[in-house]
């Protein structure tokens, strides 16, 4: 079985480039079929390069947890702790966790990986002041619902959500706190 830690990285504990390469080549799994590829890459140059990490790493609201296996990358999660706008109306105006992002390699997908890095982030989020975590999931990813569901979220709203030139609905799935 493969060691897997999960640490909560900062400016210098995990590269940058490594972690936006593991993004991006994970990233479509999220997408609907249907998606064109030419949107879902223009997402990940606006939204997944080095760059972008290197803020996030940097920032002190953003909660960047990694899992990593045999020294490689194997897992993410990105929460961003603060007063979000597009976030469940049920929490407008408070401090709450958004969790970005969630992505674990193919391989350790069925290993219970997801669930620790989701674990480390309600815990920070909790930690942190935060009165829920709540985040955006596309109707026809079958297999995050399902691990969403058994995890304690429940549905909180509605959003639209751009993948490059695409408008996609996603529902809201939140964890009061
Ligand atoms: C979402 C993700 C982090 C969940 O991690 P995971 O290790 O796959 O989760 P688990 O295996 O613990 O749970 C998945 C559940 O979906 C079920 N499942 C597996 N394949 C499925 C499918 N094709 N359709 C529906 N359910 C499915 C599993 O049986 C399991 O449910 P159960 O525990 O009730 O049996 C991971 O699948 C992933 O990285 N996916 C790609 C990125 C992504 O979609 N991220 C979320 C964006 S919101």
């Amino acid at each position: 079985m493969t060691e897997v830690s999960i640490t909560r990285a900062k400016t210098g504990d995990v590269s940058a480039t490594e972690l936006a390469a593991f993004a991006a080549r994970t990233f479509p799994d999220a997408c609907p079929p249907s998606l064109p590829a030419g949107e879902i890459e223009a997402f990940i140059g606006a939204n997944l390069s080095p760059a972008e990490f290197e803020r996030h790493l940097a920032a002190a609201e953003s909660a960047v947890f990694v899992a990593e296996a045999a020294g490689a990358v194997a897992g993410y999660a990105l929460s961003v702790h603060g007063v979000h706008d597009a976030g469940p109306t049920e929490w407008a105006g408070e401090r709450t966790a958004y969790l970005s992002k969630l992505y674990v390699d193919r391989e350790l997908r069925g290993a219970g990986v997801a669930g620790r890095l989701l674990a480390a982030a309600v815990e920070a989020a909790r930690t942190e002041g935060c009165a829920a975590i709540w985040l955006g999931v596309n109707s026809e990813n079958a297999r995050a619902r399902a691990f969403y569901a058994r995890s304690g979220m429940r549905v909180a709203g509605q959003r639209r959500f751009a993948v490059g030139s695409v408008e996609c609905v996603d529902d809201l799935l939140a964890i009061p706190l």
